[in-house]
């Protein structure tokens, strides 16, 4: 008997019910060939609720359990779409711990074991790799599991040292309340200042040639970005991590999984190693430290920008040297905070509507801290 039609879901809703974007359910379609939405004209998608399961199982394999996507097909191969359409529920059975194979020999999960989920929440006097002015409260899970308070991670074992925009208090901005602009904390070493306010620069620098790169692969004019980045803002960080601790908590990471909220990351990063970031197939992937090479990743502002054709990738950091600290310097080139956001006009097409409304770079901002931590900045937080 068919179905009420109130029991279909637009992929837009199942998007915003599971908090996955929607490239990623179409993504996961072309590998699990269990998931079948309805396809009505024009390929329009509609879930029914089993469909609907069978996604929250393969998010919650996927990211809170952190199989890759070989991993989940096995187990709908060997326990069917049944299980996996209950394994996201409390209580309900889960997979048996797999062996590691010779392709993978970590086995199906990342090399961490069970990583954070995503949802990972740090309180807000944490500090992440890459959040921005004040505490970790930049971190944004991609695809949020579950309730934060339930969800919550361990923090992140690191210390950081901020530095942003430097303007005076009258500065527009800084009446405004925007994130990352006032004055900077200068410590009390020779030269401080201008060291960081040089390498601030000459990232800035180095952030408008690689945007020129992202306009020309967008068949956009060179310059295509540089109206959205003239208020010489941007944010700097300094962040040591410790050797992991034994004592360290269950999922307990230099840095958990997460994505950036900007534009584009320019990471610098020394020999220790332990950056790892997540590739489209669902694998954590190494990037080990090059001498004289920086990290880029993309941010979800850029995600959003492009409509999804770019992607702001997961990323953690485990320092796996017992002896050393690591170090390494973030520079987050973020688009001023008034600049209108909406998905460039050559990201869109028949195939790939408008997936984000228009907003500005502060409201995106505000967006991704209130997807982590249920408030916008500003706000009170609720009891
Ligand atoms: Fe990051």
């Amino acid at each position: 008997m068919e179905k009420a039609p109130e029991a279909f879901r637009t992929i837009s809703e199942v998007a915003d019910e599971l908090d996955v974007p929607q490239h990623v359910l179409r993504f996961w379609e072309t590998r699990f060939s269990q998931i079948r939405p309805m396809k009505r004209g024009g390929g329009r998608r509609y879930y029914r609720p089993d469909d609907v399961d069978l996604l929250r199982g393969i998010r919650h394999l996927l990211y809170g359990e952190g199989y890759t996507i070989r991993g989940v097909q096995r187990i709908l191969r060997e326990h069917g779409p049944r299980f996996v359409q209950a394994v996201w529920q409390e209580g309900a059975p889960q997979p048996p711990v797999g062996r590691g194979t010779e392709e993978s020999p970590e086995g199906e999960r990342g090399r961490f074991g069970l990583w954070p989920a995503m949802g990972a929440q740090e309180p807000e006097d944490g500090g992440g790799e890459d959040d921005e002015s004040s505490g970790s409260d930049d971190q944004v899970p991609h695809m949020r599991l579950g309730p934060p308070p339930k969800a919550a991670a361990p923090p992140d074992l690191k210390e950081s040292f901020n530095w942003g925009a430097d303007v005076p208090d009258d500065h527009p901005y800084v009446k405004a309340g925007y994130r990352g602009y006032g004055k900077n904390t200068v410590p009390p070493v020779p030269g401080f200042k201008d060291q960081m306010d040089e390498y601030a620069g000459a990232m800035r620098k180095l952030g408008d040639l690689l945007l020129e790169l992202v306009a020309r692969s967008l068949d956009l004019p060179d310059g295509w970005f540089k109206p959205f980045f003239q208020s010489n803002g941007g944010k700097l960080r300094m962040i040591k991590y410790p050797p992991q601790p034994q004592s360290a908590q269950f999922n307990q990471l230099g840095a958990g999984a997460h994505t950036d909220w900007g534009a584009v990351t320019i990471l610098a990063q020394d020999e220790i190693g332990g950056l790892e970031v997540r590739n489209v197939a669902g694998e954590w992937i190494q990037a080990r430290p090059i001498a004289g090479a920086f990290v880029i990743n993309i941010g979800d502002l850029m995600a959003r920008w492009t409509n999804g054709l770019y992607n702001s990738n997961l990323h953690r950091v485990r320092n796996n040297d017992t002896a050393r600290d690591r170090y390494s310097i973030p520079f987050f080139y973020d688009a001023d905070p008034t600049g209108v956001i909406e998905a460039i006009p050559t990201c869109v097409s028949p195939d790939n509507p408008v997936q984000y409304p228009t907003c500005s770079a502060n409201e995106h901002i505000a967006d991704m801290f209130q997807r982590s931590y249920g408030y916008r900045p500003g706000q009170a937080k609720a009891s």
